[in-house]
């Protein structure tokens, strides 16, 4: 028998923490929060204090005056600076919970970690987690989580290939009943688009523009390779003149883009060869049926997609939610036996 109020304020979650994105989850309840993996502190007269955490951090982002300097704590996918990841998993969980903040005897959290993550980072993730108030914290790897949350049949004895391009790492996993038959990341994602767009804003138009700009640039009109005819769509953009050090604004168009995209796209089409040239002959019999999933942020820019089917031979399709796969395909190990099976040994 099923008593739904049993259930009634469950305090488990599955986090997925990004380079750019923390998304928790809370069991019987679905996602609860999707913010940016930012934290803003302010150094003042004693020891440092947190001012701001994800949306209203990611406002500050490049405009902090200089007591205040905003943090993103996690680098090319792995926690880069432990305390600061560690409050930011605590005011997550704390929020998650409605501010309840009373972890008490049993807040299991299952976390997503990189599937190239060294035992060191993934011991840093646990630990940040268990002084955050966890009181049991299981792993998951993030193809795995994305794959779940993309509605991949992980269970069954079917070869399927995700591909999740998040902020700073793209991973490529082959899955089959409910294991990594294969995986595959770099370290190239959205943080390194943008940081392409600069470079490539500075080199051509002589103008300096921050991250935030980049992004902005990035959402608007970015493309993964150039229109088939003419320029495509422009933006104007607004930055510093390098030499003259005065505002000015440029107009850049969507085959500039694509072309400071180049290298990154490049890139992530070179891991997925790499795993499809790893992957077993059934399961790549499989995947030639099946094709490929995207998830993570980098599947939204325009026609990734088209450039990874054309590459690759294979059918490709971006998950429905791509944002949150991976944090729905971890929160679905708390609610659903049939995927515990998925996460990493305690
Ligand atoms: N429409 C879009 N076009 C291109 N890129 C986008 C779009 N929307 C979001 N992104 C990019 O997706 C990235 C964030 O994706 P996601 O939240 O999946 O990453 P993450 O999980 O935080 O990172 P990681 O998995 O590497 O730790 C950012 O770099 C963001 O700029
Ligand atoms: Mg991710």
């Amino acid at each position: 028998m099923n008593f739904p109020l049993f259930k009634f304020g469950s305090r488990d979650l599955a986090i997925d923490l990004g380079t750019a994105n923390t998304v928790v989850y809370l069991r019987d309840r679905g996602i609860v929060i999707q913010e940016p993996s930012v934290v803003a502190i302010e150094y003042g007269n004693g020891l440092p204090k947190v001012r701001a955490v994800g949306d209203d951090a990611k406002l500050m982002l490049g405009k902090t005056p200089a007591n205040l300097r905003t943090i993103r704590p996690l680098r090319n996918g792995v926690i880069a600076d432990l305390q600061v990841a560690e409050q930011m998993i605590k005011h997550f969980m704390t929020k998650a919970l409605g501010g309840r903040g009373r972890f008490g005897n049993k807040t299991e959290v299952v976390i997503c970690v990189p599937s190239g993550s060294t035992s060191v980072e993934r011991r840093a993730i646990r630990d940040a987690a268990s002084s955050a108030g966890a009181s049991e914290v299981r792993l998951i790897e993030e193809p795995m989580a994305a794959a779940i949350g993309a509605g991949l049949p992980v269970a069954d004895p079917i070869g399927s290939m995700v591909v999740d391009i998040g902020g700073g790492t793209t991973e490529v996993g082959v899955i089959s009943l409910q294991g990594l038959a294969y995986s595959q990341s770099d370290r190239v994602g959205g943080d390194k688009m943008d940081e392409a767009i600069m470079s490539y804003v500075r080199r051509t138009h002589n103008l300096q523009i921050g991250e935030a700009t980049a992004e902005r640039i990035k959402k608007q009109i970015g493309v993964a390779r150039a229109p088939l005819s003419g320029c495509g769509e422009t933006v104007v953009v607004k930055g510093l003149h390098v030499e003259k050090g005065v505002p000015r604004e440029i107009q850049l168009s969507q085959a500039e883009i694509a072309r400071a995209l180049a290298e990154p796209v490049a890139r992530v089409v070179h891991v997925v060869r790499e795993a499809l040239e790893h992957t077993e002959p059934e399961i790549a019999a499989d995947i030639i049926d099946a094709g490929i999933t995207m998830t993570g942020g980098g599947s939204l820019l325009q026609d990734i997609d088209g450039v990874l089917a054309d590459e690759t031979g294979l059918p490709v399709r971006v998950a429905d939610n791509p944002l949150q796969c991976v944090a729905l395909g971890a929160g679905m190990t708390l609610e659903d036996p049939v995927y515990r099976g998925a996460l990493q040994p305690a």
